[in-house]
C-alpha cells in the first residue's frame, strides 16, 4: 500500500443557500479544491462523492453522472458513496483506498447535500434510522439522540448545563469561521431557554438543516511536494459498523462503531489519544459531542460532562474539539460533513485557520457518524 496525502481542500458556505443549486454547490467545492491543489481538472483520475439522499432532498438520483457531466469531468469515473451522515467520511476513505492501492494517482473526494428545499427534512433524515422499528413508529433523529442523552444523564449524572456547553463552545469557534451557518456566540442560558425539540434536547442542542459541499484532493504521499509545500499526510483511515437500531444495543451511552473505528485508527497510526492536537467530532446533537470524546478515548466513559465543563474541549483546552464550529454551528449538510471535517483539519495542520487556529497543531483527527452510529469513519492526519 502507498502512503496518501491531501494536497487541496475547499468548502462552500454552509447554510440555507437559496442562490445555489445542488450542482452549483458541488461544482464550487470541487473547483475550489482543484485550485487549492494547483492542478487542472484533467489531472483527476477518479471522483468519489458522499451524499445521503439527493433523491429525497432534491429529487435527483444518478448524481455521480450529474456531477461529472456538469463540471466538465467526463469521462472521469465517479462513484456516489452513501452511509447517511457518514457518507462524506466514506467518500474520503474510498478516495484514500483508491490512491493507496495504486489504482489511481490523483483523486477527488467530495461531499454534498442540499437539505433546505424540502418541507419535511425531519422525515427525510429519519430514513437513516431503521424504517420498520424506528421511523415508522414515529421516531425522529432528535428523539433518538434525546434517549441517549437522558440515559447518560441517568447513568453518569451528566447535567443539562454540561450538554449546553457543547453547543456554546462550538458557536464560540464558529464565530471565526466565514463558512459557518451560525457564526455567533450563544450562552448556556440561551440553550436552556431555546424551544424544546425532543426532551431533554432543545433547539440549540441540535445541528441545523443545511446546504453545502466540500472537497479534498488526494495523491500518493511521495508525489505531494510536487503540488504543495504543505501536504497533509493520511496516517489512518478506519471504518466500523454498528447496530442501526438503538434497542439492539447493550448500552445507550456508548456508540460501539465510534469506539471500534477510533481504536483501529489509533492502531493504524501507531498513536494514542494523547497524540491528537485537534479533532473534529460528529456532534449532530450536543449529546453526541459528549459521547464522542468518551468513545474516542479522550476521557473515561461518564467523564465527558465534567471534562467539557472544565474547558478541556475549548480551543485553548487540552484537546480542542471542533475548531470549525462543528455540526452544531458550522452546519451539517449530511453528505458534506465528513469532508468538511477533513478540510478543517487540513487548514489547522497547515496553520491556515486564522482566528480559530490551534497553536502548533501537528496531528489531527476526524470522527464522522452515520445515523445513531450504524456507521463510523475515523481518520488521522499529520503535517
Ligand atoms: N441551531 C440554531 N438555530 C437554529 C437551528 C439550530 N439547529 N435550527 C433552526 N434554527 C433557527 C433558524 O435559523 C430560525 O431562526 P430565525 O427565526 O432567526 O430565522 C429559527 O431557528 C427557526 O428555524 P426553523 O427552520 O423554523 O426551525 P425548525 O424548528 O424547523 O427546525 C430543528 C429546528 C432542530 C428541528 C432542525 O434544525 C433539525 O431537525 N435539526 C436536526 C437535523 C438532523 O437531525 N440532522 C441529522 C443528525 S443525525
Amino acid at each position: 500500500m502507498r502512503d496518501v496525502a491531501i494536497i487541496g481542500v475547499a468548502q462552500t458556505k454552509f447554510g440555507e443557500l437559496w442562490d445555489s443549486s445542488f450542482r452549483d454547490l458541488v461544482t464550487e467545492a470541487g473547483l475550489g479544491a482543484i485550485q487549492d491543489a494547483q492542478i487542472e481538472g484533467n489531472d483527476l483520475e477518479a471522483m468519489f462523492v458522499g451524499n445521503m439522499s439527493a433523491g429525497l432532498f432534491v429529487q435527483q438520483e444518478h448524481i455521480a453522472s450529474l456531477i461529472t457531466d456538469n463540471s466538465g469531468l467526463n469521462p472521469v469515473p465517479c462513484t456516489r458513496v452513501e452511509a447517511a451522515c457518514a457518507s462524506g467520511g466514506l467518500a474520503l476513505r474510498s478516495g484514500i483506498m483508491a490512491v493507496a492501492s495504486g489504482y489511481h494517482d490523483i483523486v477527488i473526494s467530495a461531499g454534498v447535500e442540499k437539505m433546505t428545499d424540502v418541507v419535511d427534512s425531519t422525515g427525510a433524515i429519519a430514513t437513516a434510522s431503521d424504517q420498520e422499528w424506528e421511523a415508522q413508529q414515529g421516531v425522529t433523529f432528535p428523539s433518538l439522540y434525546a434517549m441517549m442523552a437522558r440515559r447518560h444523564m441517568y447513568e453518569y449524572g451528566t447535567t443539562r448545563e454540561q450538554l449546553a456547553m457543547v453547543s456554546v463552545i462550538n458557536h464560540s469557534n464558529a464565530k471565526h469561521n466565514l463558512n459557518a451557518q451560525y457564526p455567533f456566540d450563544i450562552s448556556v442560558e440561551k440553550v436552556l431557554n431555546s424551544s424544546k425539540v425532543a426532551d431533554p434536547l432543545r433547539l440549540l442542542d441540535c445541528s441545523p438543516v443545511s446546504d453545502g459541499a466540500a472537497a479534498v484532493i488526494l495523491c500518493p504521499a511521495e508525489d505531494a511536494k510536487k503540488y504543495t509545500d504543505t501536504p497533509i499526510y493520511v496516517k489512518a483511515s478506519a471504518q466500523s459498523s454498528g447496530t442501526i437500531r438503538l434497542h439492539d444495543r447493550k448500552s445507550l451511552t456508548t456508540i460501539d462503531s465510534s469506539v471500534n473505528a477510533s481504536r483501529e485508527a489509533f492502531k493504524m497510526a501507531n498513536m494514542t489519544p494523547k497524540d491528537i492536537d485537534a479533532v473534529e467530532v460528529h456532534d449532530c446533537f450536543s449529546i453526541n459531542g459528549l459521547l464522542a470524546i468518551e468513545d474516542i478515548g479522550f476521557v473515561e466513559k461518564g467523564r465527558g460532562g465534567p471534562a467539557i465543563e472544565e474547558g478541556m474541549t475549548r480551543i485553548d483546552g487540552d484537546i480542542p474539539v471542533n475548531p470549525s464550529g462543528g455540526l452544531k454551528a458550522r452546519g451539517h449538510p449530511l453528505g458534506a460533513t465528513g469532508i468538511a471535517q477533513a478540510a478543517e483539519i487540513v487548514w489547522q495542520l497547515r496553520g491556515e485557520a486564522g482566528k480559530r487556529q490551534i497553536d502548533g497543531a501537528e496531528v489531527g483527527m476526524t470522527h464522522n457518524i452515520g445515523g445513531t452510529g450504524g456507521t463510523a469513519a475515523v481518520h488521522i492526519f499529520s503535517r
